[in-house]
């Protein structure tokens, strides 16, 4: 397998959150991510929801399959599923009568919360992370209709994952790309094009470049576009030392922070690959204006 892009060294000036990541249930993320106000899947709630209901009027069927890649413990599917925001969902797992719960405790009820906010969109969410954890709590839950624990970065997509998943309307992704590269892009291609070629909808942060994913993508046939003049605030940095190291790492790609990271947060853009001839008849800026 080819090697992805470097971001790994892109990595080293962010917090590192990976302890947070894979939890038997969400509450040491959704505490810590708080503090931080991270705040992407809400900003690309709208985005997303746009997608979904285009897909609707142009593909046959009414339920929508989305496939989110760094699907952790089912954020974007709850919040794409349910008439809830990022504040609900803190408030809710960060309440203090289940700080000392079990973390069966934390699924039961969950189970409850969810079911009560009454019947769910019409998707079906595939979810694939590396955090068995977050994925299995994801699925028992009923966020996630199916959840591949997987990191494409360094293994191989099992021929049966492919063989029995719906087929892929939409993949989305917020916070995902720099820890994902375009090998895990790559080796999820034959499946969201094996019926109806996937749109993919990407949030990704100004410090990772996107044009390898691009290249890759365009060897399916596809073209990006990126939402011109269009900044979605992810989450404040974690210290002074991580604004500057960012900062630092911007100016070394010619990329301009002022008005946006250098006044506090992780910024990020939001980019649409479609195939080529869908985006020549209705590019982004209209296919969002309909
Ligand atoms: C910042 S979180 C974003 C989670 C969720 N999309 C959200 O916005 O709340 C990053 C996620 O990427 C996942 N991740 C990191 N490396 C990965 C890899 N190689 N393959 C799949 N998922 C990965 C982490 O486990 C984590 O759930």
């Amino acid at each position: 397998m080819n090697s992805g892009a470097n971001f790994s060294g892109i990595n080293e000036a962010k917090a590192d959150m990976g302890s947070i990541y894979d939890r038997p249930d969400p509450r040491a993320y959704f505490n810590t991510l708080e503090t931080l106000d991270y705040s992407i899947p809400s900003n690309a709630k709208p985005l997303f929801q746009k997608l979904i209901s285009q897909l609707r009027r142009q593909r046959s069927h009414d339920e929508i399959c989305v496939l989110d890649l760094g699907c952790s413990y089912g954020v974007n599917a709850a919040l794409l599923k349910h008439d809830v925001s990022m504040d609900d969902l803190y408030e809710h797992w960060t309440q203090v009568e289940m700080k000392n719960a079990t973390s069966d405790e934390v699924i039961q009820n969950d189970q409850q919360y969810f079911e009560e906010l009454g019947d769910p969109e019409n998707l079906k969410v595939i979810g694939v992370d590396q955090a068995e954890n977050a994925v299995a709590f994801a699925e028992e839950i009923g966020l996630v209709d199916e959840g591949l624990p997987l990191n494409l970065e360094q293994e191989s997509l099992p021929p049966e994952a492919r063989q029995n998943l719906e087929p892929v309307d939409l993949m989305i992704s917020t916070g995902c790309v720099g820890y994902v590269t375009e090998k895990s892009f790559e080796q999820l291609m034959p499946m969201v094009t094996e019926y109806q070629p996937a749109w993919i909808a990407n949030f990704v942060l100004r410090m990772f470049p996107y044009n390898r994913i691009e290249n890759t993508l365009r060897r399916w046939g596809y073209e990006t576009e990126k939402l011109t003049d269009h900044f979605f605030r992810q989450r404040r940095f974690a210290s002074a030392e991580e604004q500057n190291q960012v900062m630092e790492q911007l100016e070394s790609q010619d990329v301009d922070p002022t008005g946006l990271e250098a006044d506090g947060h992780f910024v990020a853009e939001f980019y649409l690959s479609r195939p080529a001839a869908e985006v020549r008849e209705l590019p982004l800026q209209r296919l969002l204006a309909v």
